[in-house]
């Protein structure tokens, strides 16, 4: 048996963002023991600092067919059709299914019609927001209330660590390293046949990122250690417009959402001319990768790191109604978005790739699912399209419930930890930040065989220079491990894809290669050390 305390549940959901609470709830409401474990506090995962919004065709004139072709059209050939057409075909009543459920989203003043707007990729006005730009706020808000008041058991604080598998190899919980919630600190499990992996993505693994610290690739490095299946972890999406607060800027970033660019403003060089016109037909609303491509060529030629997002035109009291929280973030920085333009980059926003699933949830591992950013359900491909995260987090949560309540209450087995785990080697904290600088360097925005070579030269060496030292088991020790193996993972995949892609830029391979690359690099662990 796991060491320490034990707790048993039907279901137990690791992470609390969107498509963590969607699945619990929906579990709870079924009927179903469930468990929600998750690092620190409820609300601390990236859902809360979501701005643009969640894209679902609600508007007249729009259709899930549109939204199919524009999702298709960013993901570059590798969306998985079927996944894609789930998606928007569910998403219209999942969104409705969250207004039922508490969410408030902003609405028209004149019609009283929920309100949309644009962003990067999409031909039809389609994001629903809140607050203005603090949709993420509230869609957390409301679904950590509902939690709350269905009494779901919730252990926060607990950061997961490894898989249980019975004899069979089916799922049988998890382990997890709780502080300071009382009964369950210290190391223990939550015995349950069906885990749901919602733990969110991993932009912590480069330096500078829209992600908060917690998304540190924990579900990712958990999966693969149980010897899941993960998929197209090359696609890591920059987001082209972050902040740009200096070359050395480091950790979290503040983002500057595409609906402000979908809201009028534009996109210029030091001189206030615009670059994107002429590079695509929707100019600074073509899909993400191609504006951060746009960004970094236009900046590159002329010998600087940034570029402007020039919405002056918008005035103070559009700016304080509509993009309050960026406003605010602006100005905390020292910059007034109403006189001047905002500096940006480029950053590290969102893992189009992940654990492997089907189109309910299924990971390779029986028992074993994954929602949200931590998973790869196919409907990304090669670059996922602006708000569709928060929607993939709500359709297929309640698709991973349905198959859930399906499967019944089975009891688990006598659990003994998954092969592989938990003997990861633990990474001193302080390789943290090494890791960071050189996946930033090797692996980030542009990549080469050279630079990608050198980070996974640079990345083994880091396990040799520990080797032996055995650090204190901790919470910034495992994170640290996992961040070194989805690197690694994430390295040894964007050197295999010989070609560009979506947000796989390839300086060695400038061209999309259809022929030999339209298909998904699909992993194991075991595969990817081979
Ligand atoms: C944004 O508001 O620009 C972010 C939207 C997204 O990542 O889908």
């Amino acid at each position: 048996p796991p060491p320490g305390w034990n707790l048993d549940a039907d279901v137990v959901v690791v992470g609390s963002g969107v498509a963590g609470l969607t699945a619990a709830l929906r579990c709870a409401a079924g009927g179903a023991r469930t468990v929600v474990v998750t690092k620190a506090r409820l609300n601390a995962g990236s859902t809360r600092w979501a701005q643009g919004g969640i894209a679902a065709a609600l508007g007249e004139g729009d259709s899930p067919e549109q939204h199919l072709d524009d999702t298709l059209e960013a993901g570059v050939g590798l969306c998985d059709e079927n996944a894609v057409r789930t998606l928007v075909t569910e998403g219209p009543a999942a969104v409705r299914r969250l207004i039922e459920a508490g969410a408030d989203f902003d609405r028209s003043a004149e019609t009283g019609q929920i309100a949309l707007t644009r962003e990067g990729g999409h031909h039809r006005n389609r994001i629903v927001h809140a607050g203005g730009d603090a949709t993420g706020a509230e869609v957390s808000r409301a679904l950590v209330d509902a939690v709350r008041a269905q009494n779901i058991r919730t252990i926060e604080n607990a950061l997961v660590l490894d898989l249980l598998k019975d004899a069979d190899g089916h799922t049988a919980g998890v382990t997890l390293h709780v502080m300071g919630e009382g009964q369950h600190d210290g190391v223990g499990a939550v015995r349950a046949p069906a885990v749901v992996l919602a733990t969110g993505g991993m932009g912590q693994v480069y330096a500078a990122t829209t992600n908060p610290a917690v998304s540190t690739g924990d579900g990712v490095a958990l999966a693969l250690r149980a010897g899941a299946e993960v998929s197209d972890l090359e696609f890591v999406q920059f987001h082209p417009t972050v902040l740009y607060l200096g070359p050395e800027a480091e950790g979290q970033q503040p983002l500057i959402s595409e609906a402000v660019r979908g809201e009028g403003a534009h996109l210029v060089d030091a001189d206030g001319v615009r670059f994107m016109q002429g590079a695509h037909p929707l100019a600074e609303l073509a899909p993400r990768d191609i504006v951060a491509k746009g960004i970094m060529r236009h900046a590159a030629e002329q010998g600087t790191d940034h570029m402007y997002l020039d919405a002056r035109h918008f005035g103070a009291a559009m700016w304080e109604t509509r993009f309050p929280t960026i406003f605010a973030a602006c100005r905390a920085h020292g910059i007034d978005p109403v006189t001047e333009p905002v500096p940006v980059a480029p950053a590290a926003h969102y893992a189009s790739g992940g654990i492997r699933t089907d189109l309910s949830g299924r990971t390779t591992v029986p028992g074993l699912y994954a929602c949200g950013e931590a998973a790869c359900t196919g409907v990304h491909g090669a670059n996922r399209l602006a708000s569709n995260s928060l929607l993939e987090g709500l359709v297929f949560a309640e698709r991973i419930a349905e198959s859930v309540l399906a499967a019944g209450h089975r009891a688990p087995g006598p659990a003994v930890v998954a092969e592989g785990g938990p003997a990861a080697p633990l990474l001193p904290a302080a390789a943290r930040t090494r890791i960071q600088h050189l996946m930033t360097a090797g692996a980030g925005v542009l990549r080469s065989a050279r630079s990608l070579s050198s980070a996974a030269e640079k990345l083994a060496a880091l396990t040799a220079t520990v080797d032996g030292k055995s650090p204190e088991p901790g919470v910034d020790t495992w994170e640290t491990a996992n961040l070194h193996l989805v690197a690694r993972v994430l390295v040894a995949a964007a050197l295999r894809r010989e070609e560009t892609r979506g947000c796989h830029w390839r300086e060695d391979f400038p061209d999309r290669d259809d022929e030999q690359w339209r298909r998904h690099i699909v992993v194991t662990l075991d595969s990817a050390e081979r």
